[in-house]
């Protein structure tokens, strides 16, 4: 596990240069070559609010990274502006080398709360973007994605008859549903408590095992990031910038008692604490960090 240095994003190594007839080259590059990609990206809102400063990341298809940072450092801004939701100042966002100018199919995203449809059925919901699936096909996906939420034998009940850790399970269902190739997730597990928050990391899990979607995960919870992420890229304040990545290298699945956990959460406890230091006094502050930086 490493640390990289503040105002670096650790990015995906170096696409191998392509010699002509070599096939199984090309494979390699094309699974390595980024899936997102956010070239200098900024945000200043019309009030003037700079949220977002010079963002560059790039993230490879099937890495789940996740973004930290006190509030208001542009975290929901930052996966906004991805999700093609508003305009940015300057800079671009790429998802697979074409450019987000709005809403995408290509871009799923679920928000902290779960904006279901109400007057649609939980089957109704999940199935909201397959209308132009035959309807067996789409029948089916959505009960696979039911199944795999837990949620099958739920699917004609309405989403004001659900709990919380339901309906938050239809939303991740709907956005998993649509096979997105990036998945924008903005704290979605916040409101509810730990135990059900536990079962959501699994189930989060399982349904990105079958298509392997690039994900990018804003939480501000150091175990939620550490358990689900490979990567966790924290965020720094005034205007939001990227600070530093901290890599996690623990064997799936993971759990706090797993070889390398609890360092993971030492290292990004510390990268926040200095994400919220001035620059210039960051050389006074212990490695280990504090647990205060919300
Ligand atoms: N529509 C807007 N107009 C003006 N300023 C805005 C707007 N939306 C957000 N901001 C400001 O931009 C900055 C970044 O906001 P953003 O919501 O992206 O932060 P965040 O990191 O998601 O915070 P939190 O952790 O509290 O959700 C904040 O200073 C916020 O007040
Ligand atoms: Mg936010």
């Amino acid at each position: 596990m490493t640390a990289a240095q503040p105002g670096r994003d650790a990015e995906p190594a170096e696409v191998p240069r392509l010699e002509p007839n070599a096939p199984v080259v090309r494979r390699i590059a094309q699974q390595e070559t980024p899936v997102l990609i956010v070239n200098d990206l900024s945000k200043t809102y019309a009030d003037g609010t700079e949220a977002l400063a010079g963002i560059d990341l790039k993230v490879r298809q099937g890495e789940i990274v996740a973004l930290i940072g006190g509030s208001g450092c542009g975290k929901t801004t930052l996966l906004r502006l991805i999700a093609g939701l508003d305009q940015a100042s300057r800079g671009a966002v790429q998802v697979d080398g074409e450019t987000i100018r709005g809403p995408h199919p290509a871009v799923g995203v679920v928000f902290q709360e779960p904006r279901l449809l109400p007057w649609l059925d939980v089957a109704g919901n999940v199935g909201f973007g397959l209308a132009d699936l035959r309807r067996a096909e789409r029948r089916a996906r959505v009960a696979a994605a039911l199944e795999r939420v837990g949620l099958a034998e739920q699917s004609h009940r309405w989403p004001r008859d659900l709990s919380g850790g339901q309906q938050q399970r239809v939303a991740i269902a709907r956005a998993f549903v649509a096979g997105p190739r990036v998945l924008l997730l903005d704290e979605p597990f916040s409101a509810l408590d730990a135990f059900t928050r536990k079962g959501l990391h699994e189930q989060l899990l399982d349904l990105w095992a079958e298509a392997k979607p690039t994900i990018l995960i804003v939480t501000h919870d150091v175990g939620e990031a550490v358990t689900l992420a490979d990567r966790v890229v924290v965020m720094r304040p005034r205007p939001g910038r990227l600070d530093e990545t901290v890599a996690v290298e623990v064997a799936r699945p993971r759990a706090p008692a797993a070889a390398g956990y609890e360092e993971a959460v030492r290292r990004v406890l510390a990268a926040l604490d200095r994400s919220l230091r001035p620059v210039e006094t960051r050389r006074d502050l212990t490695p280990e960090g504090r647990a205060n930086w919300w």
